[in-house]
């Protein structure tokens, strides 16, 4: 009975431990003997960058996120698009995804000092992690040996979760995902840096509902001065609000901006009005350290959506091979 019972632990051991075929599996190590340096080049290409310009890190880190949730983490983000096909980067809601140039520096870099080696997808996701380090976040050790895709379609972009979801809507997009309720609060976490475009969060403000004109969860006084910022029907079309009111420094202020009632997006202030996250907020509200772990864990987890063996290490990050 009882070796019965180790036998059948064991088989379900490597159930658990053998992953599906499809799937890559990813490696801290993965470039220790092939580009021991691939590491360094990306860091010290996103610190001169970002000293450049204060607004790259926010744009990065949010590239990361919008590679992964479409195709997985595959660097699809990055492609042109070509006369045949429009590339997700040119899809809706790319507003702000402005920093392609940044990785183009690095992969440029890396291509020198170890031709045909360093994939797009794994320097994206370097360059995720020494953004948030940079501004002050956690740092963690990046798995890598992601392929690049070979497709990117604007019309898949429709797949991203909006700003107008609500949590159920948003736990359903991350599960998709392979991602918990706890990665959910933890990314959105992300917020911390950088700024909206009105166009994002102005339907909170003007004709909210046919009961309320503002969304009723906005702090009375916040609602009030995104409105000014956000003036209906005529606003710049570059106007538009900080995620946070330290927004080049990673920290935990988002949470305490929605205690407030102080999150730019419905989706964000819908996290503390649901019982399922409510909870996870507060404490990454009152304890700092504990967001920045657990950030550091989910980003982890989102570097792993979707990897496979299907695909190549591009050359020029903007065209497939
Ligand atoms: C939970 C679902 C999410 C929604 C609905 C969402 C939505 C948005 C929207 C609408 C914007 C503003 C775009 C604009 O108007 O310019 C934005 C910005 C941003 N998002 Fe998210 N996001 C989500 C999750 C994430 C995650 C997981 C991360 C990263 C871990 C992230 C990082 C960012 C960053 C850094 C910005 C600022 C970009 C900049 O300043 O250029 N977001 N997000
Ligand atoms: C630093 O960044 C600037 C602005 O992007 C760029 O022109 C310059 O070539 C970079 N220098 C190095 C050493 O990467
Ligand atoms: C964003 O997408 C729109 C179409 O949805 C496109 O016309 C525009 O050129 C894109 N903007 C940028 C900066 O890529
Ligand atoms: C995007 O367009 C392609 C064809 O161009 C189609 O096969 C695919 O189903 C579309 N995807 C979505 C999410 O609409
Ligand atoms: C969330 O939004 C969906 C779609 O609009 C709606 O069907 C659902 O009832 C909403 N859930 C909650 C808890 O508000
Ligand atoms: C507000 O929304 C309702 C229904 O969505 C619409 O009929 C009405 O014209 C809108 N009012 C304004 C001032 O835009």
């Amino acid at each position: 009975m009882a070796f019965q019972m180790i036998c059948s632990s064991i088989i379900l051991l490597i159930f658990v431990t053998i992953p599906p075929l499809t799937e890559a599996i990813l490696d801290p190590h993965y470039y220790d003997k092939t580009c021991p340096q691939a590491e360094n080049i990306v860091s010290q290409t996103i610190r001169n960058a970002s000293t450049f310009d204060p607004k790259v890190p926010a744009r990065i880190l949010r590239m990361f996120f919008h590679d992964c949730f479409i195709r997985g983490c595959d660097a699809s983000v990055l492609l042109d698009s070509t006369p045949e096909s429009k590339a997700e980067k040119d899809g809706p809601p790319n507003i702000s995804l402005r920093a392609f140039y940044v990785i183009d520096e690095a992969k440029t870099k890396l291509e020198k000092a170890c031709p045909r080696t360093v994939s797009c997808a794994d320097t994206l996701a370097i360059a995720a992690r020494d953004v948030v380090a940079l501004s002050g976040g956690p740092s963690w050790e990046v798995l890598k040996g992601r392929n690049d895709g070979r497709i990117s379609r604007a019309n898949e972009t429709i797949n991203l979760p909006a700003p107008s979801f609500n949590t159920s809507q948003l736990i359903q997009s991350f599960s998709r995902r392979g991602l918990s309720i706890k990665d959910l609060v933890a990314l959105s976490g992300g917020h911390t840096l950088g700024f909206s475009h009105c166009s994002s969060f102005e339907a909170r403000l003007h004709n909210f509902s046919s009961v309320h004109d503002t969304d009723p969860s906005l702090n009375v006084e916040f609602a009030e001065s995104l409105k000014r910022k956000c003036p209906k029907p005529n606003h710049d079309q570059n106007a538009g609000q900080f995620l946070d009111s330290s927004a080049s420094t990673f920290d935990n202020g988002y949470y305490k901006q929605i205690l407030a009632g102080k999150g730019v997006f419905a989706s964000d202030q819908s996290l503390y009005g649901d019982f399922r996250s409510r909870w996870i907020v507060e404490s990454f509200a009152r304890d700092e350290g504990l967001f920045f772990s657990e950030f550091a864990a989910s980003m982890v987890k989102l570097g792993n959506v979707g990897v496979t063996e299907n695909g190549e290490v591009r050359l020029n990050c903007r065209i497939v091979n």
